[in-house]
């Protein structure tokens, strides 16, 4: 936020108004001249004007690497780039960020999730309740994993499913993904989130009523989804363990709800709390990644806590310029902002990040995809894009073509874990680079033609399929190297991206921890699932019937 109207905070009190919108700022004008000196520039002519440009924009932080020379960056949009940053009060943000600042303006709180891991300071209010909560926690996983811990017919558990949508499910769900190759023990650990009845009935089959904990996973325990799925789960339970079984035997919960817990029928030793100032899309590192620690056990957990923590402190310390989650998130800005950029593709080039793009879509999208600033005034500017994305290379057969031929710029980060030593691990990331490269060059007419003569096609044939084998190029791109895909690159890889959507909405001066905009349509479906209600509206009204005709 313009540090003219410098955040007001104190740990005790929400941020004060009068924080302008960023395109007041010199940098944002100076940025929009520099967008216009770079109109009609291709991105690898940058290269020819500096050989050593590949090694001037890469970043490096504790075995990461970090590419930004195919972005449409010069010297010159960079200092600006940095200038805004430093105009927005973007250390003073920091700061507030890491001192427990209310930086969540609007629900008046801390967003703290870099203490459970170390990177800052638990509130001393909670630090008593967290340490106890964190250590029943761990005591609970260490029993279960032990086979220690039985359900109400006497036999030890072996299934977990974790019930819990949005940052109740994606995060572990990704972890557990992730570093599958790492978990050790005799229990499985699955994911259910949506609604829709056959993704419980998918998983149940697989499971066994006297063997299976149900975590359920909800901080605010309102969550529909979440909550039919444990009154599905629990019938399950109750007509294979019979009558009168001890079905709380067979749940946990995750929750700063810990009196609706109870009255689910959760012990309250198994109820393991989620602090205030944790937000949902932040929350892996909290009892929300219980699943990960089941499956990980405490090393691992650890681990994945500490390459975060290892993140969190080079984005305290580093200067700006060297700074990964800075220069992410800057050139984000640079491009939606000012190259007119408005979609961003993550590419993780491993299956283990499969869901990778899905998590970054929550935390980025319901971080930033907002347009009220802290001033309440709106946006005159765009704020977070459209996140989306695939592993790599399975995207490359669904939807990169539109990135080389659509009518779309997309900007891209390409995330490559240096993964095994054979040719398919070797094929994975020379498919990233080739296709990083490819995006930025593009192919021109001359070359389509070269091309098609080359098949020996006749004159008219070349002219006339020439066009259509045309790339622009010119996608900018980001590549991030990963040494491997471990508990710690995966906990640095996911607190990189949470330090990046902070500071974008710093700087766009939004509030990137509330989400007021879902609580509508849940609204919306409450008051639609009221047996006593009225359709809202008349395409509602039309629909619902349609959809009585279709069901009879
Ligand atoms: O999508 C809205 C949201 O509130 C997310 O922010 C949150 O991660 C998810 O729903 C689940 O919420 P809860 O953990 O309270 O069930």
């Amino acid at each position: 936020m313009p540090a003219a109207n410098a955040l007001k905070c104190s740990p005790s009190t929400a941020v004060t108004e009068d924080n302008s919108s960023p395109i007041r700022l010199p940098a944002w004008a100076a940025l929009q001249q520099h967008a216009r000196r770079l109109d009609g520039t291709a991105i690898e002519a940058l290269f020819a004007q500096d050989p050593d440009r590949p090694r001037a924009l890469a970043l490096e932080h504790d075995g990461l690497y970090a590419d930004f020379s195919k972005q449409l960056i010069d010297g010159a949009v960079r200092d600006a780039l940095l200038a805004l940053a430093d105009q927005s009060g973007l250390a003073q943000g920091v700061e507030a960020l890491f001192g427990g600042h209310h930086v969540n303006f609007t629900e008046d709180r801390p967003a703290l999730h870099m203490a459970l891991r170390g990177g800052a300071a638990v509130p001393a209010g909670d630090a008593a309740k967290l340490a106890e909560s964190t250590q029943r926690m761990r005591a609970f996983v260490r029993e279960l994993r032990a086979g220690r811990l039985l359900g109400a017919s006497g036999e030890p558990i072996r299934d977990v499913v974790n019930l819990g949508i949005g940052g109740s499910d994606l995060g572990p769900r990704m972890v557990c993904e992730a570093l599958a190759g790492r978990q050790d023990g005799p229990l499985r650990v699955h994911f259910v989130a949506n609604i829709d009845p056959q993704e419980l009935d998918e998983t149940l089959p697989r499971c066994r009523p006297e063997s299976t904990l149900f975590i359920l996973s909800s901080k605010s325990f309102t969550t529909l989804e979440t909550l039919a799925n444990a009154r599905a789960a629990r019938a399950w339970l109750e007509a294979g363990l019979g009558a009168g079984a001890d079905t709380g035997l067979h749940f946990a919960a995750v929750s700063n709800q810990e009196a609706q817990a109870g009255a689910f029928g959760i012990a309250a030793q198994r109820v393991f709390s989620v602090p205030a100032w944790v937000g949902g899309r932040f929350s892996v590192w909290s009892a929300v990644g219980l699943p990960a620690l089941i499956a990980l056990g405490e090393e691992g957990f650890d681990a994945l806590l500490g390459g975060a923590r290892s993140v969190d402190e080079h984005f305290r310390d580093a200067p700006p310029a060297r700074n990964l989650p800075v220069m992410l998130a800057l050139t984000g800005i640079w491009n939606g902002n000012f190259l007119g950029i408005g979609d961003f593709a993550a590419l993780p080039y491993a299956h283990g990040l499969r869901s990778f793009p899905t998590w970054l879509q929550q935390l980025e999208m319901e971080s930033n995809g907002k347009r009220c600033l802290l001033d309440g005034s709106r946006a005159e500017f765009h704020t977070a894009p459209v996140v989306f994305g695939h592993a790599g290379t399975v995207g490359q057969h669904a939807f990169h073509q539109l990135l080389y031929q659509g009518t779309r710029r997309v900007a891209i980060d390409f995330i490559v874990p240096v993964l095994g030593a054979d040719e398919r691990s070797r094929a994975l990331y020379e498919n990233a680079l080739a296709q990083s490269e490819a995006l930025m060059r593009g192919r021109d007419l001359h070359t389509s033609r070269t091309q098609l003569r080359a098949q020996g096609l006749p004159v008219a044939e070349v002219e006339r399929l020439a066009p259509h084998l045309v790339c622009d190029g010119n996608q900018p791109s980001t590549t991030l190297l990963l040494p491997d895909l471990s508990p710690h690159t995966l906990g640095q890889l996911l607190a990189l991206y949470e330090h990046k959507t902070f500071v974008q909405g710093w700087i766009w001066g939004i509030n990137s921890f509330d989400q007021y905009g879902v609580e509508l349509g849940k609204e919306m479906a409450r008051s639609l699932a009221d047996p006593q209600g009225q359709p809202t509206h008349a395409s509602t009204a039309a629909l619902l019937a349609a959809i009585a005709r279709l069901r009879s």
